[in-house]
């Protein structure tokens, strides 16, 4: 047959989706948030709703309330993901238009920069895995037409300063900058409060992590109307379906219970992180709902075992995918496990199989255990 797509999509990496039959398992490998809010999921969905186009005012008007924000500086996606992919094919003129990022980073950004035709200028994580803001606005430096970046980014869980994000917008007028926020609620930080004083800055938002509704499918673009009219124009017209509108609905009327689940991840998150450095392993502390383990050459053979006790968790440099020369240990992600934090007794069975782990490695070929 010689039916072929475009050149940029006969060239790119297939998303690595989540496997099938997660449900039974520890999922600790897409940083959902696991616990979820049993008692607002979307029982009680008006027949209407169901059988109706879905309405989207409501929900806009009271989240717009919530960030302290005008309704028309808001615009509900199908996931964040949509949001990329959206600003992505809206802004960018194929072939012609520069987009900055960093690199690695979250894959559906220049996933979806690359389908959307830009010439890609990506800078290198420093090797501690934070962004190199030199290298970033020398990159901006010539036209760029637009930056995105997620902060926190995953995996890295490296975050962008406040601060540098603004002083890039100012002394880039022409140049779009994105965040990604999609780990906001843990970290703790947002550029939302500068939206109305940054006309070049957009914010992504997501409720599958902190809001726990992944399954269902909700994010939304922040910014400036005159750049969301924009969005409009291209979105699908009911991308996000009356089921993420009700829930999320339910979850604003008992935003404390959201705080206080996201308050409890993170201590939860300090707490693992203690047990596993107590254990000897090298992790480091991302600002989101998960941690990166680095277990060098053993990262595939601990990911596998895991898998085999019912845990799953990401080797984040697994080998033929992500930057180039991936299975080089010059990838900064060589060896790294990203691990999602659990619900109390997810992270015990992480924390027990995980010692399991060790004895075997002990007892058999492996004489070096991870990182002793
Ligand atoms: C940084 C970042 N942005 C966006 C997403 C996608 O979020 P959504 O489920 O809203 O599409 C993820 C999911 O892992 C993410 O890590």
């Amino acid at each position: 047959m010689t039916i072929v797509p475009k050149l940029v999509v006969r060239n790119l990496q297939e998303y690595s989706a989540p496997p099938t039959n997660r449900y039974s398992s520890v999922r600790l490998d897409f940083n959902e948030n696991t616990e979820g809010f049993p008692d607002v999921y979307p029982k009680g969905l008006p027949s209407d709703w169901v059988s109706a186009y879905p309405e989207y005012s409501d929900l806009t008007k009271r989240l717009a309330e919530f960030h302290r924000l005008p309704e028309d500086y808001l615009l509900l996606t199908n996931g964040s993901d949509e949001a990329i992919s959206l600003v992505s094919s809206t802004f960018i003129e194929p072939g012609i238009d520069t987009a900055v990022i960093s690199i690695p980073c979250f894959f559906m950004i220049p996933q979806c920069l690359k389908i959307a035709g830009a010439d890609l200028r990506q800078v290198k994580l420093l090797e501690d895995l934070n962004f190199d803001l030199t290298g970033i606005e020398e990159a901006m430096r010539d036209n760029a037409k637009l930056a995105m970046f997620a902060s926190p980014d995953n995996p890295t869980g490296s975050v962008l300063p406040t601060e540098s994000i603004l002083d890039l917008c100012h002394r880039f007028p022409d140049t779009l900058i994105v965040i990604d926020e999609a780990y906001a609620e843990y970290a703790e930080t947002s550029l939302i409060p500068y939206l109305q004083d940054t006309p070049n800055l957009l914010v992504l938002r997501t409720f599958s992590k902190a809001w726990g509704m992944a399954g269902l499918r909700l994010g939304m673009c922040l910014g400036n109307p005159a750049l969301l009219d924009y969005l409009r124009l291209v979105r699908l017209p009911y991308s996000v379906n009356a089921a993420a509108v009700w829930t999320a609905i339910r979850l604003l009327e008992t935003t404390e219970s959201v705080r206080s689940s996201t308050r409890l991840a993170l201590a939860r998150k300090e707490a693992l992180i203690q047990a596993l450095k107590e254990r000897d392993y090298d992790v480091s502390s991302a600002a989101g709902n998960f941690l990166l383990l680095s277990a060098e050459s053993k990262a595939s053979k601990l990911t596998g075992y895991l898998k085999s006790r019912g845990i799953l968790v990401r080797n984040r440099c697994p080998g033929k995918n992500t930057i180039a020369g991936a299975r080089s240990r010059t990838n900064p992600l060589w060896g790294k496990v990203r691990i999602s934090v659990g619900t109390q007794r997810e992270n015990e069975s992480l924390l027990s199989a995980l010692d399991s782990f060790q004895e075997q490695c002990s007892r058999s070929t492996c004489k070096k255990a991870i990182n002793r």
